[in-house]
C-alpha cells in the first residue's frame, strides 16, 4: 500500500512538472541566444525593451496585435534594429505566437517575464 502511494505521488509530481508552471526564466530561455538583460546582443537588451514600452501590458498588447514592425518601439527608435526586424518576425512566429496558440503561456506572461529581468 505504501508503495502504491509513493508511485501515485511520483506520477503526480511528474504531471505537475509538465503543466504550465513555467517560470519567468523558462519563458525567455529560447530568447537568450539573441537577448540579454542589460546588454544588446543580436537583439536589444531587456532593459532597453522595458524603457521603450514602459510597462508589460503595453508590450503584451503589441505582441497580441501581431507584432507589426511599425508597432515596434525599439525598431522605431533605432535604425540598426529596424534593419533586423525580419529576424525577430521569424522568432515571433515560432517562439511566441505559435506557443501562445498551443496554450504554453500568454502574451501577458511573456511580457511580464521580460519586465521581471
Ligand atoms: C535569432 C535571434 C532572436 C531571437 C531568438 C529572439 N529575438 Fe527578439 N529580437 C531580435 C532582433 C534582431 C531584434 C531587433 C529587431 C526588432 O526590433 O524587431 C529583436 C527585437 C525584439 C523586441 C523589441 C521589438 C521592438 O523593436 O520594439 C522584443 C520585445 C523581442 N525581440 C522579444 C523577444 C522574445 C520574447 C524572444 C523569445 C521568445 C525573442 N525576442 C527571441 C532577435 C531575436
Amino acid at each position: 500500500m505504501k508503495k502504491v502511494l509513493l508511485i501515485a505521488a511520483a506520477v503526480s509530481a511528474v504531471s505537475f512538472a509538465g503543466m504550465s508552471t513555467a517560470t519567468a526564466s523558462d519563458l525567455t530561455k529560447k530568447c537568450k541566444s539573441c537577448h540579454a538583460a542589460s546588454k544588446d546582443k543580436v537583439g536589444p537588451s531587456w532593459k532597453k525593451i522595458q524603457a521603450a514600452y514602459g510597462d508589460a501590458a503595453t508590450l503584451a498588447s503589441v505582441f497580441e496585435s501581431g507584432f507589426a514592425v511599425d508597432d515596434r518601439k525599439v525598431a522605431a527608435a533605432e535604425p540598426k534594429f529596424k534593419k533586423k526586424a525580419k529576424t525577430m518576425t521569424g522568432q515571433y512566429k515560432n517562439l511566441i505566437k505559435k506557443q501562445v496558440g498551443k496554450g504554453k503561456f500568454t502574451y501577458n506572461e511573456l511580457a511580464e517575464a521580460i519586465f521581471a529581468k
